[in-house]
């Protein structure tokens, strides 16, 4: 019988980055394919489209929501909104999937009890990128964040508080989940440049859902 190190190493594997901040590698991989079947079906109601910044720039992933509000931007600011401004009805439904997924996640990250009202998708083409931002359009700070990352791989930056506080670099990949929320639930975070890759799965996309509870 021969002796193999990474048999002995754990499978799904738990990473802090935060007292209250999880990457869970490889939670989403088995579902992934549901995930994107899902995510499809809700795309071709709300196609995903680049948002105008409150700035005026047009930013470089291509977003849409499901569940009861929606993350928009335009030249009146950030908000959560029930009706998506490009097709003038509600936002598709959150799939059961999604959802499910999604308190999954938080109750292994030690949040138990999420019940997201939004899941904002974001789709990455090679060199999109998400600046350095926090999350703080939304009601209740207690709920956590689920964040999903899909197809191609990516740097996630995760800063501290402060805007000028040092960010970590984290690499993400198909499947994995970071979950952030508590004292943590404020922190910067944002992604790198995207580099050009192919996915069985996605093909040249990086795509990502972000679970919160909005309202
Ligand atoms: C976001 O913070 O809105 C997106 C993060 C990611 O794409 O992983
Ligand atoms: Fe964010």
């Amino acid at each position: 019988m021969t002796f193999d190190l990474f048999d002995t190493l754990p499978p799904m594997p738990e990473q802090f980055i935060g007292a209250r901040s999880i990457v869970l590698r490889g939670f989403a991989q088995a579902e992934a394919p549901a995930l994107l079947a899902a995510i499809d079906l809700v795309l071709a109601a709300s196609p995903a489209r680049s948002m105008i910044t409150p700035g005026g720039r047009p930013m470089s992933v291509a977003s849409a929501s499901c569940g009861d509000v929606g993350w928009v931007t335009d030249a009146q600011g950030y908000r959560y909104a029930a009706i998506d401004p490009l097709t003038r009805a509600p936002w598709p439904p959150m799939p059961p999937a999604l959802h499910g997924l999604a308190r999954r996640a938080a109750t292994a990250a030690g949040f138990p009890d999420f019940a997201p009202d939004s899941c904002l998708i974001n789709v990455y083409a090679p060199g999109a990128k998400m600046s350095l931002h926090q999350d703080r359009d939304e009601r209740d700070l207690a709920a956590p964040i689920v964040s999903v990352s899909l197809g191609i791989g990516a740097t996630f930056l995760f800063g501290g508080l402060r805007r000028i506080d040092p960010a970590q670099r984290v690499m993400l990949g198909h499947g994995d989940v970071v979950v952030w929320g508590g004292d943590d639930r404020l922190r910067f975070h944002g992604i790198l440049p995207v580099r050009d890759a192919v996915h069985p799965l996605t093909g040249r996309r990086r795509i990502n859902l972000t679970f919160r509870r909005a309202r």
